[in-house]
């Protein structure tokens, strides 16, 4: 595809059919990493850079819009030199800057997109403007040779979808939930068996150590591709209460630690079980032999071993690496290299819901 650099107006060739070696740089802010990355040829990173910002909204339990925003503004120049020089390329040998434009948290997008687009008018490169759920699917093509077409389950904070990979920039989403978000419930049910925040990654770990058999708890039952999580919620609300009311007295206000991680197992084998299933029932539907998966809760052990299980019966399956599910801005640049839905617009603003 061609771009046009942004003052000269001259035309730029991206992409797998450009002819020549593509450096994108890309920078994602849309919640709580700030994270620059250069990528070669939408696969090789060339470098790769998150500052993290849980240790700031740990102390309130979730993510507070305004002082991430501000913690982005500190912290974008730092990392963007921090990608340069980790890539010992200067600002000119870069083809394009890319920056998220949504869905996310506005104020935060707003300081990551602004940052890119100001590299793409200083250096006059052309700016390309991406989708963050499109990135977390593009995270599949990062070291990898994987191309579509490819059935995804996308799982992240805010989103929990299968879409159709036809190709790089056709994609057609299956089916999503219709209430809570595979990680929300993660989340969410973490709260309430009292884990700090960021709770998913925590339960993930201590269902590793549970009976997932312990407790029965009921399948979202939706029609065709969606999926529903708050049934399961609400059920795991009712199932720590009566186990409160059993184990706890004035001495014992926590539940025994082996409960604990029976609940997570429990918890962490249905929602494991639901995606999975239909994953497949759509991968097969579509007659695909290969599936991937994506996005932050795309770093779940359970949910990985079961997608991977798949290989059993002869798919091809791909996850990015830890590194590449959980939001950074490798994912990004892979996205603009591969024209994935892409923004190219300098003026696009960013936005907060899906688009
Ligand atoms: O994709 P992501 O980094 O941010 C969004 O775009 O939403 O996903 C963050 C979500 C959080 O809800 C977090 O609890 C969940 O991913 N998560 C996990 C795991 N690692 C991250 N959930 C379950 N198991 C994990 N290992
Ligand atoms: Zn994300």
């Amino acid at each position: 595809m061609e771009k046009k650099t942004l003052f000269s107006e001259q035309t730029v060739k991206i992409g797998p059919d450009s002819g020549y070696d593509n450096y994108i740089m890309a920078i994602e802010s849309s919640c709580d990493e700030t994270a620059c990355a250069i990528v070669k040829n939408g696969r090789e990173v060339i470098a790769n850079i998150v500052a993290s910002q849980i240790k700031t909204h740990e102390k309130f339990g979730g993510v507070i819009p305004e002082i991430a925003a501000r913690e982005h503004l500190d912290a974008i120049n730092i990392i963007v030199q921090e990608a340069f020089d980790q890539s010992e390329l200067k600002p000119e040998q870069i083809t394009a800057f890319a920056g998220t434009v949504g869905p996310g948290l506005v104020g935060c997008l707003l300081v990551g997109l602004n940052a890119a687009k100001t590299l793409a008018l200083v250096y006059d490169k052309p700016f390309i403007g991406v989708n963050h759920l499109n990135a977390h699917l593009c995270g599949n093509y990062i070291d990898t040779d994987i191309k579509p077409p490819f059935m995804a389950l996308l799982v992240s904070g805010g989103h929990t979808q299968i879409i159709d990979v036809e190709s790089y920039s056709k994609q057609t989403i299956l089916g999503e939930t219709i209430d809570d978000a595979v990680g929300e419930a993660y989340d969410k049910v973490a709260r309430l068996i009292g884990l700090p925040y960021p709770g998913g990654p925590r339960l993930d770990k201590l269902a590793q150590l549970g009976n997932p058999k312990a407790y029965e708890l009921p399948e979202g039952k939706v029609d065709g591709y969606n999926f529903s999580f708050s049934g399961l919620k609400t059920a795991v609300l009712r199932l720590v209460k009566k186990l409160k009311a059993e184990y706890c007295d004035a001495e014992h206000s926590e539940l025994p630690e082996n409960v604990i991680q029976d609940i997570c197992a429990s918890f962490q084998e249905d929602v494991s079980k639901t995606l999975v299933k239909k994953l497949k029932k759509a991968t097969k539907e579509r007659g695909y032999n290969q599936v991937v998966i994506a996005g932050g809760v795309a770093a779940n052990s359970e949910i990985r071993k079961k997608v991977f299980d798949l290989e059993k019966e002869g798919y091809r399956v791909n996850a990015p690496a830890m590194k590449f599910c959980t939001d950074n801005a490798a994912m990004v640049a892979s996205c603009a290299y591969f024209n994935t839905n892409t923004f190219d617009d300098i003026d696009v603003e960013v936005f907060s819901r899906v688009k």
